[in-house]
């Protein structure tokens, strides 16, 4: 028999039991989990004769109407999403006992459990890279075709099947759940994913893409550090107000190892978890395509050329850095990331990177080689010119002289020969064998 939830003091949680069949139409099998919201059984849905998973809410909140709406609204939203990387929402369930929300079950394990069965403790880069390939799929779809923010994601809504499909859980559900918990305990502290919520979710504004960029951003974090950007202390504050530390000296800090993280994969976490929503990247796709570029492969210790943004205006003059030193690349991410986001005008259309010193005496030299190669072509080509002109001007070697091609020379007399020994010019006959 599957174990209850621990010290579950909620009625609906406790009183709930393997074999029990709720709603006239499920069988309850095992629990799957526990989260702050409730706890989320695996049932057989006796009508569609297939296994779903069932979460049911907190008793407090299965009381409250305001909240139970808000459930359904949202319920209703994200039903319409499909996608082989959503986990499907069906129904809301509710009767006189209990409130529940009917999902595909997802036979897997969330990327916060795969995390600590890990020696390192978290993952590496090259582990992270093709999940973040299937969650822009996924949250492209989500953001720009159903234009539904997911407002949760965290590594335990991010669930892994057997065959490497990784699936985004709680689509809009569990935000809502936290916000009908803030609105009762009057503050939005107590929300369970606050290390994962943007500061805009934690002001109670208007959800948007920018906050899954940022739980985006502090997954990626969470995954390759072993712990959210902010985790102890007085998060709330952190949140709004302090600078997370970079990945590596989190990692130093947890005594976490594992293969080192690419100097640019700092910089674009750094900017997906930016306070402002304009100073991150503007879409999933623009951060997973940042983390993707070739710049990747580069081992760590070398130094990794910050990123400015091509603009479509003209702009009278790309200054290179003059030190050796890479500009301050939170200075270009913003001015990437804010052009990409706000200004019609002035669109960021990709990142190239400036020049890091190395490179930079290469393309120097490369100029000087360039300038040495046209010189000898115009050389070339005015002596072309010169040699064409000089035998258009000199007639043909025939009606020129004929003295020219005149019989050869006669010998000259030599004064100390006698006469009959002098050369005559004429060869002698070949001499026979
Ligand atoms: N659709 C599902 N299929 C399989 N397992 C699930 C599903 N939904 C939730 N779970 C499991 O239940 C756990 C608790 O989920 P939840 O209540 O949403 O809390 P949280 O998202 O905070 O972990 C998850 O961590 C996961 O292991
Ligand atoms: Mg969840």
């Amino acid at each position: 028999m599957s174990e209850l939830p621990p010290a579950s003091t909620d009625s609906t949680l406790r009183l709930l039991v393997q074999g029990q069949r709720v709603f006239d139409r499920f069988v309850l099998e095992s629990v799957l989990g526990q989260g702050g919201m409730g706890v989320v059984w695996k049932a057989r849905d006796e009508a569609l004769e297939k296994d779903v998973a069932l979460k049911f809410i907190l008793e407090s909140r299965a009381r409250d109407p305001e909240a139970v709406a808000g459930l359904k609204h949202e319920t209703r939203r994200c039903q319409e999403l499909r996608h082989a990387g959503i986990v499907a929402i069906y129904d809301l369930l509710q009767d006189s006992d209990r409130v529940a929300v009917s999902m595909e079950y997802v036979a897997g394990a969330t990327l916060a459990a795969r995390k600590v069965e890990r020696e390192t403790g978290c993952f590496d880069p090259a582990d992270v890279l093709p999940w973040l390939d299937q969650l822009k799929d996924a949250l492209t779809y989500a953001h720009r075709d159903a234009r539904v923010v997911h407002r949760d994601l965290k590594p335990s809504n991010l669930i892994l099947t057997p065959s490497g499909r990784l699936k985004v859980m709680d689509f809009g559900i569990s935000q809502q759940l936290l916000e009908t918990v803030a609105g009762t305990a009057g503050t939005r502290v107590e929300g369970i994913s606050l290390p994962y919520g943007s500061p805009q979710q934690l002001l109670g504004e208007r959800a948007r893409v920018a906050d899954d960029v940022y739980s985006l951003g502090a997954t990626i974090y969470d995954l390759l550090t072993g712990k959210p950007p902010f985790f102890r202390g007085r998060l709330e504050l952190q949140v709004l107000e302090l600078k997370p530390s970079s990945m590596d000296e989190r990692r130093t800090e947890l005594n976490h190892s594992g293969a080192p993280i690419p100097r640019h994969w700092e910089e674009v976490i750094g900017a997906a978890l930016s306070k402002e929503p304009g100073d991150r990247p503007a879409s999933v796709a623009e951060l997973v395509d940042a983390l993707r570029d070739e710049r990747a492969d580069r081992p760590k210790d070398v130094p990794v050329a910050p990123v400015v943004p091509v603009v479509r205006v003209v702009v009278p003059k790309v200054a290179v850095p003059k030190v050796e030193a890479p500009a301050p690349a939170a200075v270009e991410r913003r001015a990437v990331f804010q052009a990409g986001a706000k200004d019609e005008t002035v669109k960021a259309v990709g990142w190239v990177p400036t020049l890091a010193p190395k490179v930079r005496r290469i393309r120097d030299a490369s100029w000087q080689v360039t300038a040495i190669v046209v010189l000898g072509f115009a050389l070339l080509v005015a002596f072309g010119i010169h040699w064409k002109r000089h035998s258009v001007e000199t007639p043909a070697p025939a009606a020129v002289a004929p003295v020219a091609t005149a019989a050869p020379e006669k010998p000259r007399p030599d004064p100390l020969r006698p006469a009959a020994l002098q050369p005559t010019g004429v060869k002698p006959p070949p001499k026979s064998r």
